[in-house]
């Protein structure tokens, strides 16, 4: 018989003792059905609010979750209620077993139905695999892009590749998935003169442009709040060009919408600084390292690696190591352990260790 460590005999019985069923619910009431799952921190840009220029510290390849790993915490997520998977990373496409990853988890039912799945992607690789995608049940898509201007793009992002970004989009509308999300980070002396542009070319493209707050979560750590762009002057900008009317019934998303003068057509702005949405989070995320995160901002992080990978799968007594209750314990106590929002906002406020490209978006 395999001899099998004592720790983790002890936390099969700890999961025997705090074995809990039922959707993830945290102490503060909220129900968790989204959980953003980052599968590489690799990325095709170096956009300077995500990553350092060079000395950024990679992931070591053998930390990075296999397809099974993923898939099996995929499945308990579900059946504790998770219903969308969005992929994230870095950059997803640059995962080369991405159709997979779609398919495999765009099988998994959960309590509910089938789950969703959504992609947040820099567009690029996109007019390659997004038929492929599309078969393998992706649903909703989500292109980051900044400003649309060549030089600009390439001072922002490092890499001049902004005609791929706009194949990716073009490859995006002409698909049959909707709606389609464009997102740009609003940023001071970078792209807040290219707003209304921005907008412009979302209608043209028949997406939404959705505007994002900056927040302090770059590699670099020198975000300043003199710098960012707020919601308020986000929506000046465009007043100036549409008459904006409230969307109602926001729910639990993040970004709050407007019709674009009588049109059908809507823009979003995500204020996750100066109109944080935390009441309402309904997210969880799982790094491309296995780490369960209960928010952006979490210092701590819930390890499902010694779960994942301990190599036994019989205790002393030869039973079975309940490895879906293993994994389902972690869940709930990174989500026992949410607190009710970020303080970036707060004087003390310490920014988290990891970059963006290295929590998922
Ligand atoms: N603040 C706000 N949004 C950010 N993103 C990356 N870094 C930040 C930040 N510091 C956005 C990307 C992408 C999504 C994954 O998150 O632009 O749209
Ligand atoms: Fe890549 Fe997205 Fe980070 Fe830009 S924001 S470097 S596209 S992960």
């Amino acid at each position: 018989m395999t001899a099998v460590p004592v720790a983790l005999r002890r936390r099969a019985e700890i999961v025997a003792a705090d074995a809990a069923s039922g959707p993830l619910v945290d102490t503060h009431g909220r129900v968790h059905r989204d959980l953003r799952v980052s599968l590489t921190d690799r990325c095709s840009l170096r956009c300077t609010y995500c990553m350092p220029e060079q000395g950024n510290e990679w992931l070591a390849r053998t930390s990075i979750l296999t397809l099974d790993e993923i898939e099996e915490i995929a499945r308990v997520a579900a059946a504790a209620g998770v219903r969308t998977f969005r992929l994230t990373g870095g950059e997803p496409l640059l995962r080369r077993d991405i159709v997979d990853v779609v398919a495999r988890l765009a099988a998994i039912e959960g309590p509910a139905g089938p789950v969703e799945i959504a992609m947040t992607t820099n567009g690029i690789r996109l007019p390659e695999v997004l038929d492929d995608l599309v078969a393998a049940g992706l649903s909703r898509l989500n292109i980051s892009i900044d400003t649309i201007r060549r030089q600009r793009f390439a001072d922002l992002t490092r890499r001049d590749r902004l005609p791929e970004v706009l194949e990716g989009i073009a490859a995006a509308a002409a698909s049959p998935l909707r709606p389609l999300k464009l997102n740009a980070v609003a940023m001071r002396g970078v792209n807040d003169d290219e707003l209304v542009d921005l907008v412009q070319f979302a209608v043209d493209s028949g997406a939404q442009m959705r505007f994002i707050e900056q927040m302090p979560l770059d590699a670099g750590h020198t975000w300043d709040r003199a710098q960012m762009v707020t919601r308020e002057e986000i929506l000046a900008a465009l007043s100036e060009r549409w008459r904006l009317t409230p969307v109602p019934g926001r729910g639990g998303a993040p970004a709050e919408k407007w019709l674009l003068d009588d049109t059908a057509h809507e823009v979003g702005v995500i204020a996750s600084v100066t109109a944080p949405f935390c009441g309402d989070c309904d997210r969880l995320r799982l790094t491309a390292d296995g780490q369960i995160r209960n928010c952006l901002f979490s210092m701590a992080e819930y390890d499902l690696i010694p779960v994942l990978r301990a190599g036994a799968s019989v205790v002393s007594d030869g039973a079975p190591i309940d490895r879906a209750g293993a994994i389902d314990a972690v869940l709930r106590a990174s989500v026992r352990g949410k607190l009710p929002g970020h303080a970036i906002n707060d004087p003390a406020f310490l920014q988290p260790q990891r970059g963006m490209n290295a929590i998922g978006g």
